[in-house]
């Protein structure tokens, strides 16, 4: 597992994108897929370092742990206390093997409101507080994802004081923290934080497609960041790697979606591992949205097959083999 200062750098050495942190869906099976295509890095779902230092957690957190293999993947922490966060960074490098450790200042949820996330942006030097506090103690790279601020764009400013802080590399999605998902990501913003600092600074927001990626991958940033996009489409790093230059068929997209599903069973165990996937499956069939209702109601491994063979083979939902329960809507909670 890597573990030295340099990391980023290194990985940056090559074209590719990056996998976001998604809580609820950057976990081990979808940052396995998404590194076999040639991801930069993956980002994990972010993880509350309290919990890691005061909660009853250890090296066996679901979240936290790495698959077997797992490298190139930043464990995320959030929260807002300079001790816990260096303790919790150096729990994260010892338990979960992080590559690197990368502060959240960009969740706007309420429930960690006061608790670090987005909030950090309304005192940015609270967080260059932590950003030191966690160089001092992990022999690793250390960054921060940012949003462009939280309720006025600020994002210049915040990120020349990580750098100083000592970040190797600062992430920004483009909209303020009080427009959460709505509105578009702005890029010219990202643009100008990058022309600002002389760290790396990977964009994200709204790349869900290779157009829009490679217009993005020439805006100045250093890398580009994808996450809801990458969602059944972890071909999308290896068409960012430049290793890939067709579009999958349908029969890959389905020998796919079913190895994510094996994954996410072995992982998860199949009950809970397959509920997981009602939000992740049609994902895999966007252009196909009549397969949807027949994709959300598996809840077996034998079912995803059936019901996979069934629509590849004939090319329509048709009759279900499988009997029918509510589906699962895509991502209704977005920290
Ligand atoms: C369901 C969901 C969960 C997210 N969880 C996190 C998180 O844990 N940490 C974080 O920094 N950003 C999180 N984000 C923000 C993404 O990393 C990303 O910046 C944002 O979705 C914009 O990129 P996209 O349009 O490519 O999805 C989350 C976004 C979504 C949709």
């Amino acid at each position: 597992m890597t573990a030295a200062p340099g990391f980023y750098a290194r990985r940056l050495s090559r074209p590719g994108a990056v996998l976001a942190p998604m809580a609820g869906y950057s976990d081990a099976p979808m940052r396995r897929l998404a590194a076999e295509q040639g991801a930069l890095w993956t980002v994990s779902e972010m993880i509350s370092a309290r919990g890691l230092v005061l909660g009853n957690e250890g090296p066996d957190l679901t979240i936290g742990r790495p698959y077997a293999g797992e490298e190139g993947r930043v464990v995320q922490l959030y929260g807002a206390e300079a001790d816990i966060l260096a303790e919790g960074s150096r729990r994260a490098l010892s338990w979960f093997g992080a590559a690197a450790i990368d502060l959240n200042m960009g969740c706007p949820v309420p429930k960690i409101k006061g608790k670090g996330g987005a909030c950090l942006l309304l005192t940015p030097e609270v967080a260059y507080t932590l950003v030191s506090a966690m160089r001092e103690v992990v022999p690793v790279d250390v960054s921060a994802k940012i949003r462009l601020g939280y309720d006025r764009v600020r994002a210049i400013e915040v990120a020349q004081g990580l750098e100083a802080a000592g970040a190797s590399l600062i992430t920004v999605h483009g909209r303020t923290s009080v427009q959460r998902y709505t509105g578009h990501a702005d890029w010219d913003a990202i643009a100008g934080v990058a022309a600002a600092v002389s760290v790396p600074v990977v964009g994200s927001g709204d790349v869900t497609d290779l157009p829009t990626l490679k217009a993005r991958q020439r805006s100045g940033v250093a890398a580009v960041m994808v996450g809801r996009g990458a969602v059944g489409n972890p071909w999308l790093f290896a068409q960012a790697a430049g290793t890939l230059d067709t579009d999958p068929t349908d029969a890959q997209r389905a020998h796919t979606a079913l190895r994510h599903a094996e994954l996410n069973a072995e992982w998860y165990g199949e009950r809970r591992g397959l509920l997981q996937m009602r939000k992740v499956l049609p994902g895999y069939f966007a252009h196909r949205p009549e397969w949807r209702e027949a994709l959300v109601r598996c809840s077996t491994l034998g079912e995803v097959r059936l019901a996979l063979d069934h629509l590849t083979a004939t090319g329509t939902a048709g009759e279900s083999r499988v009997s029918p329960r509510p589906g699962t809507r895509y991502a209704e909670s977005r920290p």
